[in-house]
């Protein structure tokens, strides 16, 4: 895994912009995984400003989402689907053709979960993923326990991970138990990793991701096992690993 130290959110949003547009810039078809969340908000809103500079067009990228909240149809607030129009996909040349998401509000949710895996192959596989990683150690919905072989799936909110989103819900009654993710082994399989981790709410996670045993109990520490992992993190992310 490379680190990359930066002072702030600020800084790893920018540094993040600039390695996904080189990747645009350097791929012939490219195919971008992507995170929902706070951590890559800023991330997008500089795509887009570099979109309406000219700087960067995504008229040849394919984007694949992680996960997405079983029970909310596509246009719930709370939905990944919503988020990722609000604060990135509506502001710059992608086509809906261009686009992928899991459907949590699908009427067979494991033949969506096999289809998401199949469009993902015919894609070439994701040439660069962009990851959060959880409090508990989580990347996409996959919770400490699930096995590293895991393939998209339906996944069970962990109470943590139910009570950290509750942020954006009127209450943690509203925020769905279930989830569809990317398993780990679909992760993995991307040819590229981006990590961002900023807060120092989240330097309990990065310090046993830097330093930990690769364990199924905390899932993003299989990532010290890829081929091609930048962890982008700031000072309060590193503080207790400085
Ligand atoms: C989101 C996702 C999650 C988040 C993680 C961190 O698509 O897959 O793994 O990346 O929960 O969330 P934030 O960035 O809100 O701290």
């Amino acid at each position: 895994m490379q680190l990359v130290k930066v002072d702030n959110y600020e800084e790893m949003s920018k540094k993040a912009c600039s390695i996904i547009m080189e990747h645009i810039q350097e791929s012939r078809n490219p195919v971008l995984g992507l995170a929902t969340g706070s951590t890559p908000e800023k991330l997008y809103s500089c795509l887009i400003e570099k979109y309406k500079q000219g700087k960067v067009s995504f008229e040849n990228v394919m984007t694949f989402n992680l996960d997405e909240y079983v029970g909310l149809k596509k246009d719930d607030a709370n939905s990944y689907h919503h988020y990722m129009k609000e604060k990135l996909f509506d502001h710059v040349d992608l086509r809906a053709d261009q686009i992928h998401l899991p459907d949590g509000h699908s009427e067979d949710l494991e033949q969506d979960c096999r289809a998401y895996e199949k469009q993902i192959q015919r894609a070439g596989s994701i040439g660069l993923q962009v990851l959060g990683i959880g409090l508990n150690g989580h990347i996409g919905f996959n919770e400490p326990g699930t096995p590293f072989s895991s393939r998209t799936h339906v996944v069970e909110l962990s109470p943590s991970t139910r009570r950290a989103n509750a942020r954006f819900f009127p209450g943690i009654e509203e925020v769905p138990t279930q989830a569809i993710s990317m398993g780990i082994a679909s992760i993995m399989e991307s040819k590229k990793i981006l990590l961002l981790v900023s807060g120092e709410q989240k330097a309990e996670a990065l310090h046993r991701l830097l330093n930990g045993d690769v364990t199924e109990d905390f899932p993003a520490s299989i990532l010290q096992t890829h081929p091609d992992v930048t962890v982008i993190a700031d000072e309060l992310a590193l503080e207790p690993s400085l």
